[in-house]
């Protein structure tokens, strides 16, 4: 494969589009688009994000030390694209983009109603790395929209439409179709026992 170097940069992808829910000392909730998040531990359960620390959502977790990480559906791209533009000091971010809110079980931050996939916080650790903070956060309850759901429990990925982030060439795309069933069609490859 011929490939082109690129250098040190952000380039890279697929990344999850999110949005981060977070209240400030004076008790307003704001929005911040973030893609560099993800799940980084099954055992805690434990999710990270890189936020830049001249975030007001940086401001406003480590005043509180919770946060709620949203999943985005492709219905929302141009809302999401505007929370990562604005920031909650100069703006009503959740006013401006027509969006709501609904209380989370276990937080005092609450969830983005129109998200269908929600994931509640406890921030357990910081890491400083130059400009950015990668914080931490113990999963403490998980919403997933109730209409994903077969009645034998089995999850329907259409019901969540996950909004996909091309870092680097800023674009949103949406899924696409399945292309295999992970933790089984690789086992074709395995040596037969
Ligand atoms: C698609 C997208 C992804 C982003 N991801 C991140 C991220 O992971 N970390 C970060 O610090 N900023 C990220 N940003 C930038 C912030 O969302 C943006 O600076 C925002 O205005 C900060 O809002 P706040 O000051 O209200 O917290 C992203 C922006 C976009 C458009």
């Amino acid at each position: 494969m011929k490939k082109r170097t690129l250098g040190p940069c952000v380039t890279f992808f697929p990344q999850p589009t999110t949005i981060i829910s977070s209240v400030s000392q004076d008790g307003q909730t704001n929005l911040m688009t973030a893609s560099w998040a993800g799940i980084v531990s099954k055992t805690p359960p434990t999710m990270a994000v890189s936020l830049n620390r001249g975030r007001k959502t940086y401001e406003n977790i480590l005043h509180s030390g919770e946060f709620v990480i949203n999943m985005i559906p492709a219905s929302l791209a141009v809302e999401a694209d505007y929370c990562g533009v604005r920031s909650g000091r100069d703006e009503n971010k959740l006013a401006n983009a027509s969006l709501t809110l609904e209380p989370a079980a276990k937080l005092a931050v609450p969830l983005l109603a129109e998200s269908p996939l929600n994931v509640e916080c406890r921030l357990l650790r910081e890491i400083e790395l130059g400009e950015y903070r990668l914080l931490l956060g113990e999963i403490v309850e998980i919403h997933a929209i109730e209409s994903a759901f077969s009645a034998n429990g089995e999850i329907d990925t259409r019901a969540f439409d996950p909004l996909v982030y091309l870092g680097g060439i800023r674009q949103y795309w949406n899924l696409g179709e399945k292309c295999a069933d992970a933790y089984q069609d690789g086992l074709r490859l395995a040596d037969k026992k």
